[in-house]
């Protein structure tokens, strides 16, 4: 399965991983968008590409796949984490987004799906798509980034406390910019990503 894979590096990976004759769950939040791009590569004789919407942001979503993929295929094989949400402003609002959709709705929804990844001989695979621009070396605060590599500092409550300072409404400097470099190493994304076929979605 692939997350966001209505569109660009995703959409890449499903076809890729389809032609090699795997099954594949193409998943985005968007139905129409998820059912058309699915469509596309039915076109092209992909028949083994399946769309299940998922919404990585959202538990009942994820609650509701990982019961769907249990009862249609008993598990899986390979999940790619690819969905991704990215903004270029520091809203607070889009600076929450972007840390459900790229840190909390991955880790747990693979927490989640680890007791159903079924033995292969090829070894189950978890894929965790990143970025050049994601690398700790961007972070200039040192501190910072020796607590971003550092388990013991890093877990759910630090990567909240970062997200939670842009919603501040005076920021100090410092911390204005660190919240902005979690946020960087947490939304990698520089270019426009090829897509299938132009559609019409509401
Ligand atoms: N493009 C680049 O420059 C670049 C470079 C290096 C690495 N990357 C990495 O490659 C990955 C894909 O990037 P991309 O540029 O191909 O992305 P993209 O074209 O913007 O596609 C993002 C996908 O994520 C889905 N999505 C967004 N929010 C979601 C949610 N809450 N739940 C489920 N799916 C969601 C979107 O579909 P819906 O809106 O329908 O959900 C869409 O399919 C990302 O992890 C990115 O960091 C990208």
């Amino acid at each position: 399965m692939v997350t966001g894979a209505n569109e660009g590096i995703g959409f890449q990976i499903v076809e890729r991983l389809a032609l090699e004759g795997l099954i594949v769950v193409l998943c985005c939040r968007d139905e129409c968008r998820g059912f058309h791009a699915t469509e596309d590569l039915h076109a092209k004789g992909l028949k083994n590409v399946i769309f299940r919407r998922l919404d990585i942001r959202s538990p009942e979503s994820r609650s509701d796949f990982i019961d769907w993929i249990n009862q249609t295929y008993g598990g899986l094989d390979i999940l790619i984490n690819n969905a991704t949400a990215f903004f270029y402003d520091n809203e607070a609002e889009h600076a929450l987004e972007t840390i459900n959709t790229n840190y909390h709705g991955p880790v747990s929804f693979t927490e989640s799906l680890l007791p159903f990844f079924k033995p292969s001989t090829a070894g189950a695979r978890i894929v965790n798509i990143s970025s050049l621009q994601g690398q700790l070396i961007n972070v200039n605060d040192v501190g910072l980034r020796q607590q971003l590599v550092d388990p013991s500092s890093f877990d759910v409550d630090f990567i909240n406390s970062w997200a939670m300072i842009t919603r501040k409404p005076v920021r100090p400097a410092t911390e204005w910019r660190w919240a902005t470099e979690v946020l960087h190493i947490t939304s990698p994304k520089s270019f426009s990503t090829p897509t299938p076929a132009s559609y019409h979605c509401e």
